[in-house]
């Protein structure tokens, strides 16, 4: 093995034996080689004086070299924040800036030790980081069953993992926080679990109460109490787009620190909070009970990044740092907010209003980008199909029963029209 993975994982084993048992084969492995082009790149930056003929980029009078016909579109930015590689790990500044506002949002991680955040080519990868580090053939991932369908592949298909499920809600149209600790404690024999936890979720755009959380952090001590090794990912995608009176809070927060057993990993990002989808900057944030222990995971993530995507791009996360430094980032954000919660406050009362009798029943929503119809004598599919072909409205069927629909993307002044409709295509499959 290599010598630098060899310390990196010695330093794990020192600080959390617990966490070094978490490992894939592939995160002992893995490494951040430190004598390589990057390191040596890295230290003719600030020394070489005379002449850097180090790293792969051209140059053209001391700026990175360029065409007008990108950079006249670009003429904002100083081509120095966006032509050159950004560091594996991500721009330092935008990492700081991501790591204030995750702060400033979670007063829970006040108190407890957490990592930079280290940028990803946006969520996905986040995720598909984790289950490169945690997930071997076999391990089980612990999730709901209303889920993005995407977990799949990256943790099931890609890395052979155990996917188990477990009811959402329970019967009181709460979060089942005893599915989750029976479909762990299930798996006791595994003695490791990966267990995702996305709040808003997608599809419901559900969020736990306060109370609810509690709940999911006691099943979870109970399974580490009972000797299970979790990593627990919170996949906060739609992270801050809270309408009613759920958490405001990433449940990352809660955990830190809560048990040597458990490895909170907080996956997020611009992608959905700052409304910038195509410009893939996410980041993936550890919680763990010492600095040594964080920079051992970074150095192992940024081990990963390399061998994949070397390092994410660069203009976006310039232009994700400047929305952050902005002064009028938090009013716009704050009137984009308001927008969202404008129209997932009309589709309930819409909902409520009896219009459509006990025909349009839907499952409990309170945040996100989401909310799905639970259909009680039509499938799903057909549904779909009749409502795309018939009326031209786009959903997404989700198995026999739900139907999802992105209020996200529909004026507030549309939906009445949109569920009108869904009603109709409902009423024409059922007379
Ligand atoms: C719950 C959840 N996580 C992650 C993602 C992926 O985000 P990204 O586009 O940043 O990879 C999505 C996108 O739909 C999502 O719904």
């Amino acid at each position: 093995m290599n010598q630098l993975a060899q310390q990196l994982n010695e330093t794990i084993q020192q600080h959390n034996p617990n966490i070094y048992a978490m490992l894939s084969r592939l995160a002992q492995q893995i490494y951040f080689p430190k004598e390589g082009i990057l390191s040596q790149s890295a230290e003719a930056k600030s020394k070489a004086k005379a002449f850097n003929a180090t790293i792969g980029i051209a140059t053209e009078g001391n700026t990175p070299m360029h065409l007008s016909v990108i950079q006249d579109t670009l003429s904002a930015y100083d081509p120095a924040d966006i032509y050159p590689y950004a560091p594996p790990a991500g721009k330092p500044e935008l990492r700081k800036a991501w790591k204030e506002k995750m702060l400033t949002e979670n007063p829970s991680l006040s108190n407890v030790t957490i990592s930079n955040p280290i940028v990803t080519n946006a969520l996905t990868h986040g995720l598909s980081i984790v289950a490169d580090l945690f997930a071997d053939e076999g391990d089980v991932v612990v999730l709901p069953e209303k889920n993005w369908e995407n977990y799949e592949l990256t943790f099931g298909i890609r890395r052979n993992a155990e996917m188990v499920y477990y009811p959402l809600y329970n019967d009181n149209w709460k979060f089942n926080s005893a599915g989750l600790r029976d479909a762990l404690l299930a798996n006791k024999d595994k003695g490791k679990a990966i267990v995702v936890l996305n709040f808003p979720n997608n599809p419901t755009g559900y969020t736990p109460g306060r109370e609810e959380g509690e709940q999911i952090a006691a099943a979870l001590l109970e399974a580490a109490e009972a000797g299970m090794r979790l990593v627990v990912v919170t996949d906060d995608a739609y992270f801050g787009l809270f309408f009613e009176d759920s958490m405001h809070e990433s449940l990352f927060g809660k955990l830190a620190s809560i048990h040597p057993n458990i490895l909170p990993i907080k996956v997020d990002g611009a992608t959905k909070e700052e409304y910038v989808w195509g410009f893939r900057v996410g980041f993936i944030t550890y919680a763990a009970e010492s600095e040594a222990l964080l920079a051992a995971l970074e150095q192992k993530t940024i081990g990963i990044i390399r061998a994949t995507i070397s390092s994410g791009p660069h203009p976006s996360q310039t232009f994700v740092l400047h929305a952050l430094n902005s002064p009028e980032y938090g009013a716009q954000k704050q009137a984009k907010f308001n927008l969202m919660k404008a129209r997932a406050n009309k589709v309930k009362e819409l909902l409520d209003s009896g219009k459509y009798g006990d025909v349009l029943s839907y499952y409990p929503f309170n945040s996100g980008y989401f909310m799905c119809l639970k259909l009680q004598n039509v499938h799903a599919e057909t549904l779909r199909t009749h409502l795309l072909e018939q009326y031209g409205v786009g959903t997404i069927a989700l198995g026999d029963t739900d139907l999802r629909v992105a209020f996200s993307c529909i004026e507030e002044n549309q939906l009445e029209q949109l569920f009108d409709t869904i009603y109709q295509g409902i009423l024409d499959l059922t007379k």
